[in-house]
């Protein structure tokens, strides 16, 4: 499974790509807003970094206007990806940009169905926000396990599941269960991944243990 990093702050990408386990970055128009930063230049900033793909979303809600800041989003970088959401007319513009060449990620993803139809747009990423669904007591996890299901009965359809709103290391784990492409992670949780008390505990041991050797590896 890939992972991105789900943030505009360009300090925490660049620190979380020195670990080389970073494959791309989302970002939403919340997360330019609490950057503080100009999109251009955020985008910039972060595609200087990361080699994968950046989503950078669309303001605009029609054809026209998505694909109009969709060339200039696109146009910052060589991997930008172009975020639009999962209406009608982000589907034309998925369709649109697509076919133009350009990487584009359908977010705002509830149900199985408007899976499929990104998906017969030729979109490159869809994000199912399954944290958002778990808010409203539905089961986010179970959304992504549909969405593999459906994708792997046909031959055809390339796009790759981006599991989004992902607050917890047990949504990455179930999201990995259920075969998501990707998983987007909010810095923070991507940190939690790799704590074990007993990973710790054991490290101290081995640690003390060593001291006593007096000895030194190189
Ligand atoms: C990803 O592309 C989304 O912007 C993000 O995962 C949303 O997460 P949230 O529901 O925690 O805001």
């Amino acid at each position: 499974m890939k992972f991105f990093v789900d943030t505009a702050d360009v300090a925490e990408i660049r620190d979380l790509a020195e670990t080389g386990l970073l494959d791309g970055v989302t970002t939403n128009p919340s997360l330019i807003a609490k950057s503080g930063g100009a999109i251009r230049d955020v985008i910039a900033e972060i595609c200087a970094v990361v080699d994968g793909p950046v989503s950078a979303e669309v303001a605009a809600t029609d054809f026209d206007g998505m694909m109009k800041e969709g060339e200039v989003l696109a146009a910052i970088a060589d991997n930008v990806t172009i975020k639009v959401p999962l209406t009608w007319e982000g589907l034309r513009a998925c369709r649109a940009l697509t076919r133009k060449g350009h990487m584009v990620n359908v977010t705002l993803c509830f149900s199985a169905n408007q899976a499929l139809l990104a998906a017969k747009a030729g979109a490159t990423f869809i994000s199912p926000f399954a944290g958002r669904l778990d808010d409203i007591g539905s089961d986010g996890m179970e959304l992504i396990r549909e969405i593999r299901v459906i994708y792997d009965n046909y031959d055809g359809l390339s796009t790759e599941i981006l599991a989004a709103s992902i607050r917890t290391p047990l949504h990455v784990k179930q999201a990995a269960m259920a075969g998501a492409d990707v998983a987007t992670v909010p810095p923070a949780v991507l940190k939690k991944l790799t704590q074990h008390p007993l990973t710790d505990k054991g490290l101290a041991a081995f640690l003390a243990d060593w001291e006593k050797t007096g000895q030194s590896i190189v």
